[in-house]
């Protein structure tokens, strides 16, 4: 059975990619997401055995009756900034971690790499050098007319689409500068793609300029991770006050969706003095998420380009992706799906 029959059986039932891999998780006793039916139809990944034999069998008629998507409760698709002026905070470890995770809740996720050090390029396992040379990074799209379709790469086996970026990205600083309205370029090309994905994360890069100002523009929700360490130096009232401005300015429907404390060590007295002190600091006034552990995984697994919680998920340390996850999901109402094997 190849994709196309897939995607015509599913058809004929009237079921959507959800819909469809719960019907298939029922009778099989297996936990397919919405994504890798999107994989098997688009010829991305094989089709196991057991599916096409049990869809010969059984796919000619819709005998189960299944509960449709627009029965459950409602998507809310939403852009989520990944932003901290400072440096080395575990925004693109965080960017890259989240949507992975999301894609494994079912749900169909863009990673944007709006920072020119490509770090979430690498991470996913993509050249930067390549990227610059074969002009198919984000500045293409935001200074050279390029169309983001273009330039979009599928990376974690299909399971979640990167716009790449490389050192060229730098450039768009200074240029934008004489552009109009020069924080809602990134909004305005985003258009073109921002309907075909549940969630987009753009990771942003350590400083306030107008990369951060275009991905704050272009968002409905802003993730800031901070480092457990000494309260005084996490710098996030700037960053809360630079989200104030561009609320009142040009996207009112700009949120801060929580505070990701990142690489903590429950050992050390300091980093559990730092973590109260957050959770007090904000408590009742924004969320502070279950932090991240420090751990050696998220630079392995970086190295190896991959996400920590696609390499190993069931570690320990990758559990608080996979919550900030299901916490972000269920913000957006959106029911889970099962968790891929
Ligand atoms: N939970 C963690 N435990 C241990 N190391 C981590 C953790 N999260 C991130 N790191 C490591 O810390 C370094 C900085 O992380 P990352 O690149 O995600 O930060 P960043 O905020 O994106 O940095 P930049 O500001 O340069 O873009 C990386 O080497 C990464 O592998
Ligand atoms: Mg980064």
């Amino acid at each position: 059975m190849n994709g196309e029959e897939l995607r015509a059986i599913r058809e004929r039932r009237g079921e959507d990619q959800l819909s469809f891999a719960t019907w298939l998780n029922g009778a099989l006793n297996r936990r397919y997401d919405r994504s890798r039916i999107s994989r098997w139809e688009s010829g991305a990944e094989r089709i196991p055995q057991q599916v096409a034999g049990f869809l010969a069998e059984h796919g000619g008629a819709a005998a189960t009756p299944v509960a449709k998507s627009d029965e459950g409760p409602k998507l809310r698709r939403a852009v989520v900034a990944v932003a901290n002026q400072k440096g080395g905070v575990g925004k693109t470890t965080t960017a890259v971690n989240l949507s992975y995770a999301l894609s494994t809740l079912g749900l169909s996720v863009l990673l944007i790499d709006s920072d020119p050090q490509g770090n979430a390029t690498v991470h996913m396992g993509l050249d930067p050098g390549e990227i610059e040379t074969t002009r198919k990074g984000l500045y293409n799209v935001v200074r050279g007319g390029a169309l983001f379709d273009s330039i979009l790469q599928p990376v974690c086996d299909g399971a979640v689409m990167l716009a790449p970026s490389s050192i060229g990205l730098a450039a768009a600083e200074t240029e934008l500068v004489a552009e109009p309205d020069n924080s809602l370029v990134l909004k305005e090309k985003l258009a073109e793609v921002r309907n075909r994905y549940d969630v987009i994360v753009i990771d942003c890069p350590p400083n306030l300029g107008l990369l951060t100002i275009n991905a704050l523009a272009a968002s409905d929700l802003v993730l800031i991770p901070v480092q457990t360490e000494v309260f005084a130096g996490l710098g996030v009232p700037l960053l809360m006050e630079t989200i104030a401005k561009i609320r009142r300015r040009s996207n009112p429907s700009l949120n801060i969706f929580g505070i990701l404390p990142t690489m903590f060590s429950s050992r050390l007295t300091q980093d559990q003095a730092s973590l109260r002190e957050i959770q007090e600091h904000y408590a009742g006034r924004t969320r502070v998420l279950p932090a991240v552990p420090r751990a050696t995984l998220f630079a392995q697994a970086s190295g190896a380009g991959r996400p920590a919680i696609e390499a190993d998920p069931n570690s320990n340390s990758v559990q608080a992706y996979a919550e900030l996850a299901r916490e972000l999901a269920a913000h957006l109402q959106i029911p889970e799906a099962a968790h891929v094997p």
